[in-house]
């Protein structure tokens, strides 16, 4: 994903919004019950980011490739 220096971005991290990865604040829904807030954070330089889908990265919001880890799709269902 394309992000711009000095620019702030809220990662999902409940995983319910309709915007991944990123937040669209379907998480401040009351019905929903959802206590995960998203991850805010910033860039130090523009270019292409992989962010995280699977919410099981170590190093969010940033993809660490654990969505390769044979339990991590067979919970979420990504295919690699
Ligand atoms: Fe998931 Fe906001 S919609 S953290």
């Amino acid at each position: 994903m394309a992000l711009q220096e000095g620019k702030t971005y809220s990662w999902c991290l409940c995983g319910r919004s309709k915007m991944q990865p990123l937040c669209d604040g379907t998480h401040k829904d009351i019905y929903l019950k959802i206590t995960q807030r998203p991850v805010r954070f910033t860039v130090e330089k523009s270019k292409d980011y992989w962010l995280c889908n699977c919410k099981q990265t170590k190093n969010r919001p940033f993809c660490d490739g654990t969505h390769k880890n044979k339990e991590v799709q067979e919970a979420t269902n990504i295919k690699v």
